[in-house]
């Protein structure tokens, strides 16, 4: 599969593998971080981001692509009022990723009446299609408090100390209760948890099951959601929160996909978790987010008046394939590189220690590609770099990647590229919103009353930059946080009428400032349009 081009590199990277197994890149110092991210990552590009002109956060800066959504009229017509609530719940958990479901999980074990409502079907989300593995500090060399300083280093120290030490201090928590409820991880053949490192981490932390990890947590989840009857509704994508005329929030107004018929879920408490933006291909790069991944709840909880955090921070996950062009973007997991594979240049030369954090590792690939002119370009111009996938079986022996990244190992072979013995190219891909919604250790938004969020969708983790493995766990901490309380308050709550006339007067200031050409929430991505 690979062309005459290709192997001549690759044979390149194979002449240089003995003397790299020696080799340990020199890390970077916090100058040279620095100024690697300055000079190389999208996120310090000047044309990439433009301030955002209306709203809570007037003024900030903000991808193009999501400036141009926060800036839309809504998809409704505001004016109509609203019919009767067809629904009324105690908890509405909006989303069917692994932060909903692990929010309605908790809301419904607490006895409230519980409704998921979610766009596409239960489960289609970016949590299934996690690869690496889920952060938490369960070895003897480790605690809750080296876990907190690590998320902290990852995140450039910008990140809401409180919920770091949530995450990190509910982290076994969560990995026991996912055990509970069946969830198979991979194990040493006496039973203890396998772990590995991810990048940023200064202990082996990262719980896998196999490179599936994500799949294997949603089946568990969902599974449980099914066995428990909770309800839920899919195909229903919620347009718009409602509030009362105190400006609480009091649910949401959605509509059902398939028949277009309007349904407004009156709630004592809302909590939104639909997820990030890949989708919007901030700055033009490809993606390895599910098709539903379009923003929808920043929109309207920014319209509901809550605050956004960290939308400025992107992160471009390292290794997204570059090749074959039928998978561009697609995640090359980074338990890959956890494992032993390097990045290695079209000359066969190691540039980054393979494990520094995301954003640098993105940052140096892009470099090497750019500045250096040492990637290697397909036919079609898309760039790249190598990641040394055979190094795995050279450490740890012949079947290793086969075994422990099954997925990958196939996907790869659907094109003829043997990954156990031929390297991979890779180039970074859009994979995560490291911002989002502020929210509280709660998993409140302390701008609008009774609405949670959970996910992707909140804010301020984090800081700038999130570390391998610790999403898989905020959905499943912030998740059960936000169930909690939502439910344990939901019984103090008294609900006003609900209403979208906070969606009419955003409206009105969109059109003051001229803008509003666009509308949303989109729901879908635009690709006939781009
Ligand atoms: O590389 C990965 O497997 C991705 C994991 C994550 O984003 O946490």
């Amino acid at each position: 599969m690979y062309s005459a081009s290709m192997r001549e590199s690759i044979a390149k990277v194979a002449a240089t593998r003995e003397r790299r197994l020696e080799e340990k890149h020199p890390r970077l110092t916090p100058d040279e971080k620095d100024a690697l991210l300055r000079g190389f990552h999208p996120d310090f590009r000047e044309d990439t981001q433009r301030p955002v002109k209306i709203g809570p956060n007037a003024g900030d800066s903000m991808p193009h692509e999501l400036v141009n959504l926060l800036e839309a009229r809504s998809v409704i017509d505001p004016v109509r009022p609203l019919p009767e609530p067809d629904l009324d719940v105690d908890v509405l958990v909006i989303g069917g990723g692994g932060a909903g479901v692990a929010a309605a999980l908790t809301a419904h074990e607490l006895g409230s009446r519980v409704l998921l409502v979610t766009k596409l079907r239960l489960g289609d989300a970016n949590t299934m299609m996690a690869q690496g593995g889920i952060q938490a500090a369960s070895k003897p060399n480790d605690s809750p408090v080296i876990h907190y300083l690590d998320v902290l280093g990852g995140g450039g120290f910008t990140n809401k100390p409180e919920l770091v030490r949530a995450l990190t201090s509910d982290a076994p928590l969560v990995i026991k209760w996912l055990e509970d409820l069946g969830c198979m991880f991979s194990k040493q053949p006496d039973g203890t948890m396998m772990s590995i490192h991810g990048g940023g981490t200064s202990r082996k932390r990262m719980h896998f099951a196999r490179d599936y990890t994500g799949a294997e947590i949603m089946r568990t989840l969902r599974d449980e959601l099914l066995n428990r009857d909770v309800p839920f509704i899919e195909f229903c994508p919620v347009l718009e929160l409602v509030l009362d005329q105190e400006g609480k929030c009091a649910g949401a107004l959605m509509q059902n996909f398939e028949t277009g018929q309007f349904l407004v879920a009156r709630a004592r408490t809302t909590i939104l978790a639909t997820g990030g933006f890949g989708r919007l291909h901030v700055s033009g790069f490809p993606t390895s987010n599910h098709y539903g991944a379009t923003a929808d709840g920043l929109i309207m909880a920014y319209r509901a008046g809550g605050r956004l955090a960290f939308l400025d921070a992107t992160q471009f996950h390292p290794t997204g394939v570059a090749f074959p062009e039928q998978m561009l973007g697609q995640l090359v997991t980074e338990k890959v590189r956890g494992v032993g594979a390097q990045l290695v240049n079209a000359e066969g030369e190691q540039f980054v220690f393979p494990l520094e954090t995301r954003d640098a590792v993105s940052a140096a690939i892009i470099r090497e590609c750019s500045d250096r002119g040492k990637g290697f370009a397909t036919e079609t111009g898309q760039p790249g770099v190598w990641l040394d996938s055979p190094m795995i079986e050279r450490i740890h022996g012949p079947g290793t990647v086969r075994k422990e990244l099954p997925a990958m190992f196939r996907q790869y072979e659907r094109f003829g590229i043997d990954m156990s013995q031929d390297p991979i190219l890779i180039y970074p891909t859009l994979h995560y919103q490291n911002g989002g919604i502020e929210i509280d250790e709660h998993g409140r938004c302390p701008q609008v009353a009774n609405l949670y969020v959970a996910g992707e969708a909140a804010g301020g983790i984090h800081g700038r930059n999130r570390l391998m493995g610790n999403s898989l766990l905020d959905i499943l901490v912030f998740g059960r946080r936000a169930g909690r309380h939502a439910a344990e308050q939901a019984p103090t709550v008294k609900v006003g009428t609900p209403s979208v006339e906070h969606v009419a007067r955003f409206n009105q200031e969109v059109a003051a400032a001229g803008l509003g050409q666009a509308s949303a929430p989109i729901l879908l991505p635009d690709y006939v349009g781009r």
